[in-house]
């Protein structure tokens, strides 16, 4: 099946390339197109109040504590109500849920329920922010399982696997929007002087082999052996790359990511003493990562099996993750099969 003329044209605006991906699929309502939209103004709003963060009196913390035990920064909390505000009127979503809400986030009765649903962590890496270090969003999108009505928590519970789309969006040097609903992973760069984000990186494809590991060390002592194995690999230069790998480490998910994944490498976060499950949460961090990963080449794993076939039980759930080029993933699931608990 050829693909549509011009529709990885670079330069063309996020709109234009929604428009001609929607003729791909002759019985696509235009439903899909329309969250995107939603989530795509969601991003260009969040993306400014991050740019003047720093004049608006906009850093620190709120006072507050998430679901999670952690500081809600003012930012973690304008980017959740932005794009709760933005996709809850659209009549696309049956549910939400989010890392800053405990439970599922309904749908207003005054407003139309559609068929999809929408996890997200609305600013990734906000421990960051009041250092100006590159923070994101990310998302993930599922077809609902339920037939109509409001959703119901287990339209939300899908295995990763069965995403219909997922993306994130970085505030770094520049604004820039990543998403894959299967067909290939597409990068957009928000032009601020027309408010658009055009399409830069069309079809990325990540390197096989990295030679960057990305993860905190700084929590080595406390990790199992097969993760202290595979960082000394990587250190000395017999790892798949056949030299040593630099480190690299932003304590942006969506950051290291993203630099992985344009250049090669890999990033861990194994479990610790502090996080026994790992740090990461399955649903709006590893699940919706993985599905980018997976469409550029790269892998994602819990070190047992695939991130996208893990089957959640909670909202919060955390996984061990690592993720990247395929070889140094592969490597990580070796120790694991090799090296017993
Ligand atoms: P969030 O800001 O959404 O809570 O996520 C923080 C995460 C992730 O972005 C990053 O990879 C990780 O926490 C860093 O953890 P450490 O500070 O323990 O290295
Ligand atoms: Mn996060
Ligand atoms: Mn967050």
């Amino acid at each position: 099946m050829g693909e549509p003329n011009g529709v990885h044209e670079k330069g063309m605006t996020f709109t234009q390339h929604m428009a001609e991906m929607q003729q791909e699929f002759p019985e696509a309502s235009g439903e899909f197109t329309a969250l995107m939209q939603e989530i795509m103004l969601s991003a260009k709003i969040i993306s400014r109040e991050v740019r003047k963060a720093g004049l608006a009196d906009a850093l620190g913390l709120t006072g507050h504590v998430n679901v999670q035990g952690e500081a809600v920064q003012y930012l973690d909390e304008f980017a959740n109500q932005t794009i709760i505000r933005n996709v809850h009127h659209g009549g696309h979503l049956c549910a939400l849920s989010s890392e800053e809400n405990e439970d599922l986030i309904e749908i207003p009765d005054r407003y139309p329920t559609g068929k999809y649903t929408l996890t997200i962590d609305p600013l990734d890496g906000s421990s960051n922010i009041d250092a100006n270090v590159s923070i994101g969003t990310i998302w993930s999108i599922h077809r609902r399982r339920t037939p109509e009505g409001p959703g119901q928590i287990e339209d939300v519970l899908q295995p990763g696997r069965d995403q219909v789309a997922a993306g994130y969006v970085i505030y770094g040097s520049s604004t820039i929007l990543v998403y894959t609903s299967g067909a290939g992973v597409h990068g957009f760069t928000l032009d601020p002087s027309i408010g658009e984000f055009l399409l830069s990186h069309p079809n990325l494809r990540t390197p096989e082999i990295g030679l960057i590991y990305s993860t905190n060390e700084g929590h080595s002592a406390s990790w199992h052996p097969r993760d202290q194995q595979a960082v000394e690999i990587w250190k000395s230069g017999r790892g798949p790359g056949g030299k040593p790998y630099s480190a690299r480490y932003i304590g942006s998910l969506v950051a290291d990511f993203h630099r992985n994944l344009l250049y090669g490498g890999v990033f861990l976060y194994p479990p610790t003493v502090s996080h026994r499950e790992g740090k990461l949460r399955l649903l709006s961090e590893a699940a919706p990562l993985a599905m980018v990963c997976e469409a550029a080449g790269g892998l994602a794993s819990t070190g047992r099996g695939r991130i996208l076939d893990v089957i959640p039980t909670s909202l919060h759930q955390r996984v061990p993750l690592y993720i990247g080029s395929r070889r140094e993933v592969e490597l990580i699931e070796r120790l694991y099969r090799e090296i017993p608990d």
